[in-house]
């Protein structure tokens, strides 16, 4: 009989379901009254004494066997019914994960810094709104110096030392006020202009601005940098430095690239001419190198800005820059494929 009763603990140890019914079975098969336990209790009288110990001892394991598989086997059903209601069904097979894409300008942004990463920039940060002297008087702009008419301004209510940044050299200014020089860092970042919006400007933009301060910078060091970004960035570098001015800079020039005339779009973006202007550069003035406590008798560099919407237009050939805005999916998929 012992034997048998040990067949019974097998059986109930190697016992498994997910069915409520095929459990309850179970269940009176063996623990229910007229179930196989009580059979053997039953018997115990009947066995001879010196078997008696060993035969207790088989029959509590039976019982601990089929007690312990239902109680493990009610747990388990009662936890999946809870996940049912928390989760769903934890069981059904997973739906597809809908991706989005990388915003274009995103995409161009990152290009940019793993660009001048390579060559040793690092990159900083700085506020959009922000005050007047970060963004203009550091930059030797004082107030009422006609050059700020260059770059429209909004103001924040009526109080004119709070506004919208209107090009990132204002994280140049804060990042010379806080580091010493040798200093190469590029400042991503939004800036605001209040300018009429058409299809090629617009009121919101956004800006790479570069700084490189050391001694003995010269203005070659510059022009090999763009030369070199130019390549990267776009596989060619036919650029032209045109004169120009900006207070913070002297001598300054307007970068331009020569991108060519193979589409409609390029016809459209460069006004016909092939070539695009992509922002502006120069030889950091000493009075910014002052004003940020930096000894411009010992140390020097450049500075440059570039847009980062123009060089996103030229590269995915977007003809109107309003695109970047409106968020409309249907232009935002098209850059799956490029993160
Ligand atoms: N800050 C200038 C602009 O936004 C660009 C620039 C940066 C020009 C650095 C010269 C040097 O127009």
């Amino acid at each position: 009989m012992i034997d048998k009763i040990k067949e019974y603990i097998g059986e109930a140890e190697a016992f498994t379901t997910e069915n409520k019914e095929e459990l309850e079975a179970f269940r009176i098969k063996f623990l229910s009254k007229k179930g196989i336990l009580n059979e053997f209790f039953a018997e115990f009288k009947s066995v001879p004494n010196d078997q008696k110990k060993e035969f207790g001892q088989v029959i509590n394991a039976l019982k601990t066997a089929a007690e312990d598989k239902v109680k493990g086997i009610v747990e388990l059903l009662e936890s999946r019914e809870e996940a049912k209601g928390v989760f769903g069904d934890l069981t059904r097979s997973a739906e597809p994960v809908i991706i989005g894409s990388r915003h274009p300008i995103s995409i161009v942004k990152n290009q940019i810094i793993d660009i001048f990463a390579n060559i040793g920039f690092n990159v900083s940060e700085g506020p959009e709104i922000e005050d007047d002297w970060h963004n203009f008087t550091a930059l030797n702009l004082p107030e009422y110096h006609p050059a700020r008419d260059m770059q429209d301004t909004f103001f924040i209510q009526t109080n004119p030392d709070v506004l919208l940044r209107t090009h990132t050299s204002s994280v140049q200014v804060r990042y010379m006020e806080n580091n010493k020089p040798p200093i190469r860092t590029i400042s991503p970042g939004r800036v605001f202009r209040n300018e009429a919006i058409s299809s090629r400007s617009h009121c919101i933009f956004h800006q790479v601005e570069g700084l490189y301060i050391d001694k003995d910078v010269s203005f070659a060091d510059l022009k090999q940098t763009l030369l070199y970004f130019t390549k990267e960035m776009f596989g060619k570098s036919k650029i032209r430095l045109r004169p120009s001015y900006f207070p913070f800079t002297e001598p300054s020039a307007e970068i331009d690239i020569y991108w060519g005339l193979k589409t409609e779009t390029d016809y459209r973006i460069t006004k016909g001419t092939g070539w695009l202007e992509i922002g502006g550069c120069g030889m950091v003035d000493p009075n910014v190198l002052k004003n940020c406590d930096i000894n411009p008798d010992e140390y020097n560099g450049f500075a440059f800005g570039v847009g980062v919407e123009r060089i996103a237009m030229l590269l995915y050939q977007i003809g109107d820059i309003r695109m970047f805005y409106e968020n409309d999916v249907r232009f935002l998929e098209q850059f799956k494929a490029s993160i």
